[in-house]
């Protein structure tokens, strides 16, 4: 695994200075546009999830982001044989939905997720390609309480580590539940 950790910090592509000045913006297509690359991100990731023993998890659903989130988000659900719950922009899912608020950079933002996938004792999982500012995975720990379940954990792929996104995850699981690069 440390193998892995070492390939993708030094393969994963950073534009310096986009989307604006200051930022580097860590590109999940350099990932995507290299198999091999994706197939160590997939090991990795899968290596990472909590584990109760070699073949069961400390977790029963998986809650995912849009859009980034979907793409090795599904290929975690696979790998754990767990259900994989879509959190998605405002407006994009029919039916009854739970609805959160969150403060991006700039403003509010909402993310939403289908009512009645997540129940009380429910032990979920919240998988996302990468932690910044921690707002996103906040609002999905946000409805997974609303929804009287536990929040199992928080996987990325890589984390923004200037930013306070790991801070603000802590009061809702032990640092080592969130794995990020
Ligand atoms: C990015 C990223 C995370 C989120 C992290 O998604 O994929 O979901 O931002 O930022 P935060 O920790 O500050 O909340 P974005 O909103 O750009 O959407 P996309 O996946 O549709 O590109
Ligand atoms: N990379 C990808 N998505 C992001 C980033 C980043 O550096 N910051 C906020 N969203």
């Amino acid at each position: 695994i440390e193998e892995c950790r070492k390939i993708l910090k030094e393969e994963i592509k950073t534009f310096p200075d986009w989307p604006e000045k200051g930022v580097n913006f860590k590109d999940v297509q350099s990932i995507l546009f290299n198999p091999e690359l994706a197939l160590v991100t997939s090991h990795y990731l899968q290596e990472l999830l909590p584990k109760k023993d070699s073949n069961s998890f400390l977790f029963n659903k998986i809650l995912c982001f849009d859009a980034r989130g979907f793409l090795f988000g599904f290929d975690l659900a696979k790998a754990s044989n767990t259900p994989m719950i879509l959190a998605r922009k405002h407006g994009k899912l029919p039916g009854e939905v739970v609805t959160q608020t969150f403060e991006k950079e700039y403003g509010l933002d909402e993310i939403q997720v289908q009512a009645g996938l997540i129940n009380p004792g429910d032990k979920v999982l919240i998988h996302d390609d990468l932690l910044a500012t921690g707002g996103t995975a906040g609002a999905a720990a946000e409805i997974i309480l609303k929804c009287g379940a536990e929040i199992a954990g928080f996987n990325f792929i890589m984390d923004l580590s200037f930013l306070p996104g790991r801070k603000v995850l802590q009061k809702y699981v032990h640092d080592s539940k969130i794995q990020a690069l």
